[in-house]
């Protein structure tokens, strides 16, 4: 069992503006230790984790890719940039945390080149105008059907993977996952479901998408 990251640095005053990892963050962690084989042979060059909050996702991932690969983070709150930095640091990865919305400034420079993108999205239904309503609340509120936010980035994800790249994103069944199967699908990549778990009455999701060769 690959360790988790050391977030040792980080304190509860970080966790007041910054998501904590949570059992989402841990079911996208066992998703990609349990796909770790496929991941390694994919040999990345640029690995992207879109939301990365404390950075543990991308550290995580960083555990398993190695010092080969470029980790570029984005994010929409700002301390957060700040905490993915530092827990990369902390755990000798290196990681360029850009305070962006989604894949803003990533395109078009990126185009057809990053192997794993990873998102854990703000998922939880809300109102729209809940969305971004403070730091925290940028990591929870999804909007309606708690999609919000997670449907904008979708279309940009197949112009960002490399041939045989994949996108791991975490749902809930609220979120209604057949729904985005159809729509990743209808952009050709290829899906496969990687884990589900019960977390109290919530039903996880990690949910992976493949670009063809
Ligand atoms: C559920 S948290 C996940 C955090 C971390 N990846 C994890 O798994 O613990 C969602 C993250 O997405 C970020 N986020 C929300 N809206 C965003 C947007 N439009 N662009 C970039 N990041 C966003 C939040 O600030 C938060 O850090």
């Amino acid at each position: 069992m690959l360790p988790t990251p050391d977030l040792s640095h980080l304190t509860s005053q970080d966790y007041r503006n910054v998501y904590e990892p949570s059992e989402d963050t841990f079911l996208l962690l066992d998703s990609l230790e349990e796909d770790q084989e496929y991941i390694k042979q994919l040999k990345p060059k640029i690995c992207l984790e879109i939301g990365s909050g404390s950075g543990c996702v991308i550290t995580f991932l960083g555990q398993i890719v190695g010092k080969n690969s470029v980790y570029i983070t984005t994010d929409i709150n700002p301390e957060a940039a700040k905490i993915t930095q530092k827990t990369g640091k902390q755990n000798n990865i290196k990681i360029d945390a850009i305070n962006t919305d989604l894949v803003n400034g990533i395109l078009p420079r990126l185009e057809n080149s990053i192997d794993i993108i990873c998102f854990n999205p703000p998922y939880v239904i809300t109102e729209s105008s809940d969305i971004n309503s403070s730091l925290i609340a940028a990591s929870w509120a999804g909007g309606i059907k708690g999609r919000e936010v997670t449907d904008r980035v979708l279309p940009y994800i197949p112009k960002l993977l490399a041939p045989g790249g994949s996108f791991y994103l975490l749902l809930i069944q609220d979120n209604k996952p057949q729904e985005i199967v159809e729509i990743m699908e209808s952009y050709n990549l290829k899906y496969q479901l990687i884990k589900k778990r019960k977390a109290g009455i919530e039903q996880q999701f990690v949910l992976k998408f493949t670009k063809p060769l």
